[in-house]
């Protein structure tokens, strides 16, 4: 089968890597991929979001299935372009169709969603421009601090803003609704802080059964002791100790099941990855948010725990036979850390020499934002490189991760050297 795989992060290598492993896979390509992935196929320089140039990108070269990294093409509706049009509508796609993905992209959405089915989550109000007075009266006399304001659209992963007192949640809302994300903030959620530990569960379903992936939990904020500004993620750990069978038969039967059974009671096309971004509160699970797509960097540690073949369990998910599929997850603790250019999640300096790579013999190397030219791999993103190691323990695979993580060098380069400091 040729593949064809959206997106050009650590997340995409990782599958790449994976995919590759597949005697089903004869031939990968990506669009438009990174330094990482072209050792695995074919990178070609198209826009994921780009629709039509997908749907060219898979006549041309008779791409058998499309899997889709990022949400943004998602959200964009890739699933539903290619499906619409006669000569590619029969080409698997790996991924949600616009209307499921929408449980990503819009955050109004999602809240409605979980209400609806029951599904546990913090309480919230959603207000849009024109609801602005009714917004600050809810701030003013209903809102408990810390209050957690949410733009409802994609914000590049910085759309939410924690107010520590009502004076910030109030200026905050005021530059969100007047389009601090632009479009993507004109609605905003206010929601009741939880407070907790966040894990992140992964499933794929074929829009009728569901197969649960390795735990994780990512490290978002940039600076050591979970501190700074939030990042895409500086490091993973699968499986986090603390998420215990309890703990996961409670997330399958309060959260999983009923969100699946939620999609089809809706009719919505899903096949693909779905990831409930959760918080333990007390011994309950609560969904912080759903993504409609993998994580990053969680996947550089969930896929090397998975031992099936993942081509098998896409072509599982096209035929709608994921009920006849066992997942099996290596035994062994993943840990990646996060090499990012100096200056993430701020502004930073791209096309910088990376140098090492070849010195790495025991652990994983995931290009996040990597170019090559003239023989040499350059940096070309804030998250460059994501270093993933296994052991028996985590704290064994941090070791051998961080060692690595010294051995690559490029100017500017920072990681943090503390990944699984609460576990
Ligand atoms: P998101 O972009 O939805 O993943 O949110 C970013 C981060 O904000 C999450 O990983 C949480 O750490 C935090 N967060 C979001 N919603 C809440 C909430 N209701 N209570 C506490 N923390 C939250
Ligand atoms: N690591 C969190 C995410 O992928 O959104």
């Amino acid at each position: 089968m040729k593949i064809l795989l959206l997106g050009n992060g650590g997340r995409e290598h990782a599958l790449a890597w994976k995919m590759a492993q597949s005697p089903l896979c004869s031939k990968l390509y990506f669009a438009p991929g990174n330094a990482g992935t072209a050792e695995y196929g074919e990178n070609v320089a198209i826009d994921p979001e780009d629709n039509s140039a997908i749907y060219e990108l898979v006549l041309d070269r008779s791409i058998d299935m499309v899997v889709v990294g990022p949400e943004a093409p998602l959200v964009n509706g890739v699933w539903n372009y290619l499906k619409r049009l006669r000569s590619t509508s029969h080409v698997p796609v790996i991924g949600p169709s616009m209307q499921g993905a929408k449980l990503e992209g819009s955050k109004a959405y999602a809240k409605r969603f979980m209400q609806e089915f029951g599904i546990p989550t913090a309480g919230y109000r959603e207000f849009n421009t024109s609801k602005a007075a009714a917004a600050i009266r809810f701030i003013n006399k209903k809102a408990v601090p810390p209050i957690v304001l949410k733009a409802d659209g994609l914000a590049a992963g910085k759309g939410v803003v924690i107010c520590p007192d009502k004076e910030e949640a109030l200026r905050e809302l005021q530059e969100m609704l007047s389009g601090k994300f632009g479009q993507a903030s004109r609605k905003v959620v206010i929601e009741e802080f939880l407070s907790g530990i966040e894990f992140s569960v992964f499933a794929l379903t074929d829009g009728r059964d569901y197969k649960i992936l390795p735990v994780a939990k990512d490290y978002k904020r940039v600076g050591e002791g979970d501190t700074g500004p939030n990042t895409g993620g500086m490091g993973a750990v699968s499986p986090p100790p603390f998420v215990d069978e309890k703990l996961m038969q409670k997330v399958e039967d309060r959260i999983i099941r009923p969100t699946i059974l939620g999609l089809q009671k809706r009719g919505i096309e899903y096949q693909g990855f779905l990831f409930f971004g959760l918080i333990k509160v007390g011994d309950d699970p609560f969904v912080i948010e759903y993504n409609c797509r993998l994580g990053d960097p969680e996947t550089e540690v969930v896929l090397p725990r998975v031992k099936n073949d993942l081509v098998e369990l896409f072509l599982a998910v096209k035929d709608r036979r994921l009920a006849e599929m066992k997942i099996i997850a290596d035994e062994r603790t993943a840990t990646t850390i996060m090499l990012v250019s100096g200056g993430y999640p701020g502004s930073y300096e791209k096309g910088k020499v990376i140098t090492g790579i070849e010195n790495v013999k025991d652990s994983m190397v995931f290009h996040a934002g990597t170019t090559s030219a003239g023989g040499k791999i350059l940096t070309n993103g804030g998250r460059v490189i994501a270093v993933t190691s296994l052991g028996r323990t985590f704290q064994d695979a941090l070791v051998i991760s961080n060692k690595n993580a010294t051995a690559i060098e490029f100017e500017g380069k920072y990681f943090r050297k503390d990944i699984g400091f609460d576990l």
